[in-house]
């Protein structure tokens, strides 16, 4: 998610579930072939296992771009078909290529044959503008799969490529998971993964039963712990939330290292903090603590130093919210 899934927010995510597949923001084919390619890049080995999202048409780039998604370790390359920006749409890739289902077979194709052991997938809609069909959907999947790719991530909405921003891209366009399910019904060979509108573990585990993944966007960036369950959960494996709030403080601890790094490099914490405000998201003293990362005043000081005043004020709350509870 472009401007959320850094670097950074993959390290801290990572922190939170070592088994859920975690994506690169968007990456222009332009900027990875002209631009600093160590600056969008470069990840740290604990991201794994980390998905590059390109964002191109070109199929010529596409591959190149591939090849330097497999050099540089990542573990899929992924394309973008659904973004609907019109600086995107502009650059004629995006969402739009829905329309162009020959483009994008022959992207595939050419990406496949850049690389050798990882996969090529594929991120789109359901529809664009007022399409309503699930045979364009059908259409599009079926000519990409003839073309090699095996896994496809589907934001159950259309996207309208003329008159809304791509935040009402996000929100107005209506939810229609019966369509995804349909897609995995008729190619039962493919992996499917739903995405749009998912928030509780309950509905991750409902949609389980129909797909094969599920892809959770926004509610994972805002409310981070909740991803400390769904090893556990959903991988069958141990992670910190089956600790309860020691395992919150163990990921904070980690955390607060990995900011420790930073400022050792010369980079300021703040641009990493900002990804983990929502750490303490539905304890007791949340928003003091959130407060207290978020103060200006405090962005000169050692991140150790501010965790002490950002702890305090936690448990204060906290402390007093005991109290009041006794009290009661
Ligand atoms: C800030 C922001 C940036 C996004 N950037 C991308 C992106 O770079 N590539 C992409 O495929 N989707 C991007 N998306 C869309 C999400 O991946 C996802 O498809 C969408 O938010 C619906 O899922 P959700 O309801 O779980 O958030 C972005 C969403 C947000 C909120």
């Amino acid at each position: 998610m472009l401007d959320w899934t850094d670097r950074h927010c993959r390290f801290f995510h990572r922190l939170l579930t070592k088994q859920t597949r975690l994506y690169t923001e968007m990456v222009t084919t332009g900027a990875l072939l002209h631009g600093d390619q160590p600056r969008h890049l470069d990840f740290n080995p604990e991201e794994h296992p980390v998905a590059l999202q390109l964002g191109g048409s070109e199929p010529a780039d596409l591959a190149a771009c591939a090849r330097l998604a497999e050099r540089w370790g990542y573990d899929e390359v992924n394309l973008n078909c659904g973004c609907p920006s019109e600086r995107v749409q502009r650059g004629a890739f995006g969402a739009c290529l829905m329309a162009e289902p020959g483009l994008v077979a022959d992207g595939v194709k050419a990406m496949r044959d850049a690389v050798s052991h990882i996969p090529v997938t594929v991120k789109h809609r359901i529809g664009i503008d007022r399409i309503e069909s699930y045979d364009f959907v059908r259409d599009f999947v079926g000519r990409i799969a003839e073309a090699g790719c095996e896994v496809f991530i589907v934001h159950a909405r259309n996207a309208w490529l003329q008159g809304l921003s791509p935040k009402e891209n996000r929100e107005v366009p209506p939810l229609r998971y019966e369509l995804v399910h349909r897609l995995k019904r008729e190619f039962p060979a493919l992996t499917i993964v739903l995405n749009g509108g998912i928030k509780t573990d309950a509905e991750i585990a409902e949609q389980l039963q129909y797909v094969d993944g599920v892809m959770v966007g926004r509610q994972a960036y805002h409310e981070p712990w909740q991803m400390a369950a769904w090893d556990e959960r959903f991988f069958g494996r141990s992670g910190p939330a089956e600790l309860g709030p020691g395992g919150r403080e163990q990921v904070e601890e980690a955390w607060i290292a990995y900011l420790q790094q930073q400022v050792a490099q010369g980079r300021p914490w703040s641009q990493a903090m900002r990804h983990a405000l929502g750490l303490w998201n539905g304890a007791a003293g949340a928003r003091r603590w959130r407060q207290v990362w978020s103060d200006h005043h405090l962005k000169g000081l050692p991140p150790a130093v501010v965790q002490g005043q950002a702890s305090a004020a936690r448990l204060g709350v906290a402390a007093h919210v005991a109290q009041g509870a006794r009290a009661a």
